[in-house]
């Protein structure tokens, strides 16, 4: 087999997203909790790019930073001028130059482009052809470049707008993403002209060119799912339904179930276990994993957490950065739990704050305890040895320790330390007086009664 030829990603990325109508630039927005271009940088760089340039526009340097954040190794090109997609890709042309054999086009606002596609592009390439396009079978191919077969051969791509009414009948359309064959890719690019009704550069115009020049193109096709762009607010809820759809069945495919699955969004990076079961109205925010056997049960939301084998959360439970559950674990209703460790077999059941914690083996923390972690100022740390039993309605004013096997009374407020194995009961304690509610009773009747007679 032949090593595989070099490749360079180039990701447009300068568009102007005015329909988004938003302060932040249309590719910085999520779908899953990643970013548009974040989606598009995984997928390059999972389909073996060696290299990936990013084009910007000097108006928005927020899309340069998010790229270097999330790909350190990201070269940064800056289109000054929007004067189309050849334009946009020429920006990059420092990294051209470098002599990949293989450069793949994509663009930054259309995420769910699968590695194997970009994959398959690449294929096309080692092949033959100098240029591989993307097409897929519009519903409505209005405003899509036509691809233009002859003979099953591909003879150019032609934009909606400077297409003839015969051609505009053509379902077959440009996804816009591209592969070009390093050896060729410079010079078709600098070939393109500014001649059409628009005055752009089009990248499209490259497989008229290379044919011209007795190079191979091809089509390859995918589905409109696939490629579609986000341009507003409505085509992106329909990118992130796409992408919920998937995931939602790779989850279960994977041994999960879900029973309302339409109902549970996950991100990106979500990791479910096998014969996980999640109850319906779940949401996954960042960075969850969830072991083998868990229970998530209804309306509870997640975030940065990790779940072990066989634990149980929610309903209503809310699992923020840093919450760490360990196996057979419990965190039940209305419970919100935050950077703590909560040990093997820990139970925190009901209506319960639990922040910058640990809490030990089979400890069992009572309904309405909350951690006092804050005050105001800086966070301190509550411990909570194995074992240990903390009753109903305590506040734990941290730093505190509270030893393995202590027992807490109900309604404690605890500052100071417990040691293994104690009772620690902080709140005023219980007085009586015998009969005292019955004679206070029989005086208050007799004042109405006289009070009454008086009138
Ligand atoms: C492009 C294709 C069209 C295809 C369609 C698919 C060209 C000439 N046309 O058209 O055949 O059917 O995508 O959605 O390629 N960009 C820049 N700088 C520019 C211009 C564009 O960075 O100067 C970026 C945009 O941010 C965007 C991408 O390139 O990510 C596509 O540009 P856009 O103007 O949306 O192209 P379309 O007219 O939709
Ligand atoms: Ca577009």
């Amino acid at each position: 087999m032949q090593p595989a030829r070099s490749c360079l990603a180039i990701v447009l990325a300068a568009g102007e997203g005015t329909r988004m109508q938003s302060r932040t630039p249309k590719v910085l927005h999520p779908v899953a909790g990643l970013s548009m271009l974040g989606h598009v940088l995984s997928s390059v760089s999972q389909a073996g790019a060696d290299a990936v340039a990013v084009v910007i526009s000097s108006e928005r340097p927020e899309v340069g930073a998010e790229t270097l954040k999330l790909l350190p190794s990201a070269r940064i090109a800056t289109q000054h001028e929007r004067r189309g997609t050849a334009h946009a890709v020429l920006a990059a042309r420092e990294a051209l130059k470098a002599g990949h054999g293989e450069i793949l086009v994509a663009f930054a606002d259309t995420p769910l482009v699968r590695p194997e596609t970009f994959m398959a592009l690449r294929g096309a390439l080692a092949g033959g052809a100098a240029v591989a396009v993307l097409g897929f079978e519009a519903r409505d191919p209005n405003g899509y470049g036509r691809l233009v077969e002859h003979d099953g051969k591909l003879e150019a791509i032609i934009e909606h707008k400077d297409a003839t009414s015969a051609q505009r009948k053509i379902k077959l359309c440009n996804a816009g993403l591209m592969a070009l064959a390093g050896e060729h890719a410079l010079a078709i690019l600098e070939a393109i002209d500014d001649e059409n009704g628009q005055r752009e550069f089009y990248l499209t115009d490259a497989v008229a060119i290379a044919r011209s020049r007795g190079l191979d193109a091809v089509v390859l096709k995918a589905p409109e799912s696939e490629v579609q762009g986000v341009n507003d607010r409505v085509q992106l809820a329909a990118v992130e339904a796409e992408f919920q759809r998937h995931k939602r069945n790779a989850v279960m495919l994977g041994g999960a179930t879900l029973i309302a699955p339409e109902t549970v969004f996950f991100s990106v990076d979500t990791e479910i276990g096998r014969d996980v079961v999640i109850e319906p109205n779940v949401i996954f925010g960042p960075g969850v994993r969830v072991a083998d056997g868990a229970l998530i049960h209804a309306f509870s939301h997640l975030e940065g957490a990790t779940i072990g084998e066989g634990a149980n959360v929610g309903p209503f439970a809310r699992l923020r950065p840093g919450a760490k559950l360990a196996d057979k674990s419990k965190v039940g209703n209305f419970v919100e739990v935050k950077a703590a460790d909560i040990g093997p077999g820990a139970k925190v059941n009901h209506l319960t704050y639990i922040g910058d914690a640990t809490i030990g083996a089979a400890a069992n923390i009572g309904a309405g305890t909350i951690t006092c972690n804050y005050d105001g100022f800086t966070k301190s740390k509550t411990t909570i040895g194995a074992n240990a039993f903390v009753g109903s309605n305590s506040s734990l004013v941290a730093p505190v320790t509270i030893g393995e096997g202590a027992y807490i009374g109900s309604g404690s407020v605890i500052t100071s330390d417990v040691a293994p194995d104690a009772l620690a009961i902080g709140r005023g304690r219980q007085f009586g007086k015998e009969g005292w509610a019955k004679t206070f009773r029989a005086e208050a009747m007799a004042r109405k009664a006289a009070k009454k007679a008086a009138e």
